[in-house]
C-alpha cells in the first residue's frame, strides 16, 4: 500500500508510456520527488513500458494498465491515488491511422477524455487540476503567412484532430459550467526519443539507417513547426504550476521547415554517422495523404510572455540527439517492428 499523505501532489498521468508522456515523465519525476506520478496507460501499440525502465522502481512512481474508455476501471485508479491533478495525454495520436479507422480515435480521444472530465469534476479538493494535452492541429491549416494564436478559429481536417478539437470543447465547457479547474495547451509536431517510427521523423531515420525507401507525401512541401519533446514537457510542467485556470496555451518551437528539406538534413547526418551512401537518393515521393495540412505555425507570445518559457534546443541540434538516441537504442525501436507495424506499414504505403 502506498501511503499517499507522504506526497505533496498525487497525479494522474495518462499515456504516460507514450512518445511524449515517457518524456514527461523522465523529466518530471527526479525534478519533483515530492510528488506522486501515476502512469495510467492500456498500452496500446504506441505504449512501451520499456522507455520508462530507468525510472520503474523509483518510490514516486505507480504504472495502472487502466483503459481510459472504461470509467469503472479509471474510477478504481482515481479511488485508490485520490489525484490532486490529471495530465492528459493518452490519445490515439497518428493522423494516418484516423485516416484507415476513425472509431478508436471517437472512443479515447472523445469518450475517454469525458470520463477522467466526469471523475475529476466529482473530486473536491482546492489544488485540483486538470491538464489537457491538445495539438496544433486543432486549428487546420495556414496558407504562406500567418500564426496561429489561442484565438485562432477551430478548423480540424482529420478524424484525429476534429477528436482531439472535440475533446478540447469538453475540457472548456466542464471549466465553465462546472468550475473546474483546468488548462489546455496547443502544441505543434514534437520530436525526439521514444518516438514511435509510424511519425515522420523516426519512421524516416528508421529507414534511412535500413537504406530503405524514404515515402515523401505530396510534393514534400508541407510545413510543420517542430519542437523538442523536452522543451515541451518544460512547457507542460510550467503551464500545469502557473497556468491560470481555464485558459489555453499554444507552444511552438517556432521553426518551421518545409518536409523534404527535414528528409534531407535526416539523410545528411545519418550519411555522416554511418558513412555516405547518398540516402537522398532512397526520397520517394508517393501519394498525398487525404486532407493534408499545408502548413502549422505557432505564435508562441503568450507562454513566452505570461510564463517565461523558452524553447531550448536548436532544431539541428535536436535532430542530432534524436537521430544519436535511436542508433544506440536499436533494441527499442526493434519491439516496435512487430507485425502489427509491418501489417500496418503495407496498408498505408504499399499502394502510395
Ligand atoms: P503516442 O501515440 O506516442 O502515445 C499515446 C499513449 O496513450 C500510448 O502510451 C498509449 O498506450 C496510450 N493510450 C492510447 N489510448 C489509450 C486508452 N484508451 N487508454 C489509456 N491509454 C491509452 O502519443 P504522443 O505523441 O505521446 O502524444 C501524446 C499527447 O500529445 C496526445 O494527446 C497528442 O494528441 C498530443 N500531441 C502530440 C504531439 C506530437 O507531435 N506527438 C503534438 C501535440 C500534441
Ligand atoms: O502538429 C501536432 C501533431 O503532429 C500531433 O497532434 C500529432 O499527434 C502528430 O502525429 C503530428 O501530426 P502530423 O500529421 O503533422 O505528423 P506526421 O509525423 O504524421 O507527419 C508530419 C509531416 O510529414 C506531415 O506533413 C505528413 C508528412 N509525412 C508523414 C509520414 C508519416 C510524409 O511525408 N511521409 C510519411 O511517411
Amino acid at each position: 500500500m502506498t501511503d499517499l499523505s507522504k506526497f505533496k501532489q498525487r497525479i494522474i498521468v495518462t499515456g504516460g508510456a507514450g512518445f511524449i508522456g515517457a518524456n514527461y515523465l523522465l523529466y518530471m519525476i527526479s525534478k519533483y520527488p515530492e510528488y506522486l506520478f501515476v502512469n495510467v496507460d492500456c498500452l496500446t501499440y504506441a505504449g512501451n513500458l520499456k522507455s520508462l525502465e530507468p525510472i520503474e522502481t523509483t518510490p514516486n512512481y505507480k504504472f495502472e494498465k487502466v483503459d481510459i474508455r472504461d470509467f469503472k476501471g479509471l474510477k478504481e485508479a482515481f479511488d485508490k491515488y485520490k489525484p490532486t491533478g490529471v495530465v492528459h495525454l493518452a490519445a490515439e495520436s497518428h493522423v494516418d491511422r484516423s485516416i484507415i479507422g476513425p472509431s478508436d480515435f471517437i472512443n479515447t480521444n472523445i469518450v475517454g477524455t469525458f470520463n477522467l472530465l466526469e471523475l475529476s469534476r466529482s473530486i473536491d479538493d482546492s489544488l485540483f487540476r486538470f491538464h489537457h494535452i491538445s495539438t496544433d492541429e486543432v486549428f487546420g491549416s495556414l496558407g504562406k503567412d500567418g500564426y496561429f494564436n489561442e484565438d485562432s478559429p477551430y478548423q480540424p481536417n482529420s478524424p484525429y484532430s476534429a477528436t482531439k478539437a472535440a475533446s478540447d470543447h469538453l475540457v472548456r465547457s466542464y471549466h465553465k459550467t462546472y468550475g473546474l479547474d483546468t488548462v489546455t495547451t496547443n502544441c505543434s509536431n514534437n520530436y525526439g526519443p521514444h518516438q514511435f517510427p509510424e511519425k515522420l521523423i523516426p519512421l524516416m531515420i528508421r529507414n534511412a539507417i535500413e537504406t530503405k525507401p524514404l515515402p515523401v507525401y505530396g510534393d514534400g512541401k508541407h510545413i510543420r513547426d517542430w519542437l523538442f519533446v523536452e522543451d515541451h514537457c518544460k512547457a507542460l510542467d510550467l503551464v500545469f504550476h502557473k497556468g491560470k485556470a481555464g485558459e489555453t496555451y499554444n507552444i511552438g518551437g517556432s521553426n518551421e521547415i518545409e518536409n523534404i528539406e527535414l528528409v534531407k538534413m535526416i539523410c545528411s547526418i545519418i550519411d555522416e554517422k554511418l558513412g555516405s551512401k547518398n540516402r537522398e537518393k532512397l526520397i520517394t515521393f508517393v501519394e498525398d495523404r487525404p486532407g493534408h495540412d499545408r502548413r502549422y505555425a505557432i505564435d508562441a507570445s503568450k507562454i513566452k510572455d505570461e510564463l517565461g518559457w523558452q524553447p531550448e534546443h536548436e532544431f539541428e541540434a535536436g535532430l542530432r540527439i534524436t537521430i544519436e538516441w535511436y542508433l544506440e537504442n536499436k533494441n527499442w525501436l526493434d519491439t516496435c517492428i512487430n507485425g502489427e507495424y509491418l501489417k500496418y506499414y503495407n496498408k498505408v504505403y504499399k499502394n502510395r
